[in-house]
């Protein structure tokens, strides 16, 4: 694909070790709900990917559906509110859910989403994230099924992007754009969001 002129992109988690790493978990889930029916609830847009994968290594009845959410707030960091800006289509009282999420920052998204979905009363609620960046977390939250802890730095690809960009990359790829840029130096906040344009 075209990339930036500037952008660097290395490769973090190669497509094989990705391929690898989602079909244990889809397994792992298999067993852990054998015989039952499953709810995968996507956070859109970064998960989608990792979601439509991850689904594919699951021998269940396994059914979809998808959040958005967002976090507000002046500055760049974030201001540790979360809003949904789209809601699920289906009720999950008396369901195994199991959410979904591309990558863990601080916690606060997930945190709140995992608050909200509880009190719908699903029969189970579990959490999937591909990419763990756990020095960041602000906010506690307990991952079922982790496909890795990666360090702070700025990653695209595998559904995450860089300003929209980069989601379709195969592999999750370190990116540094421009001149001066670096991942360490991002504004802090959710900076898989900064990236929208303020990056
Ligand atoms: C990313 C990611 C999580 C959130 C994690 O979403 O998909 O939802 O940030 O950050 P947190 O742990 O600090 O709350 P983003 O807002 O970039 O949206 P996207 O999925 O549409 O890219």
């Amino acid at each position: 694909m075209k990339r930036g002129a500037n952008d660097r992109l290395t490769v973090l988690i190669s497509r094989a070790r990705i391929a690898r790493r989602v079909r244990q978990l889809g397994r792992r889930i298999s067993r852990d709900f054998r015989g039952q029916p499953v709810l995968l609830v996507g956070v859109l847009k970064g998960a989608s990917i990792f979601l439509a994968d991850l689904s594919r290594e699951i021998g269940l009845d396994a059914s979809f559906d998808f959040l958005a959410a967002t976090s507000y707030g002046a500055g760049s960091e974030s201001s540790g509110q979360v809003r949904l800006v789209k809601d699920l289509d289906t009720s999950i009282a008396g369901r195994n859910v199991i959410l979904v999420e591309d990558i863990l920052d601080t916690g606060i998204t997930l945190n709140y989403l995992a608050r909200i979905l509880r009190q719908r009363r699903p029969k189970t609620l579990r959490v999937a994230v591909l990419l763990d960046k756990a020095e960041r977390r602000i906010q506690p939250i307990r991952v079922h099924y982790l496909g890795f802890s990666i360090p702070n730095d700025f990653v695209v690809g595998y559904g995450l992007d860089y300003a929209e960009r980069y989601r379709n990359l195969k592999d999750v790829c370190v990116v540094q754009s421009g001149v001066g840029f670096s991942p360490h130096v991002l504004p802090s906040k959710k900076k898989q969001s900064q990236r929208k344009g303020r990056a």
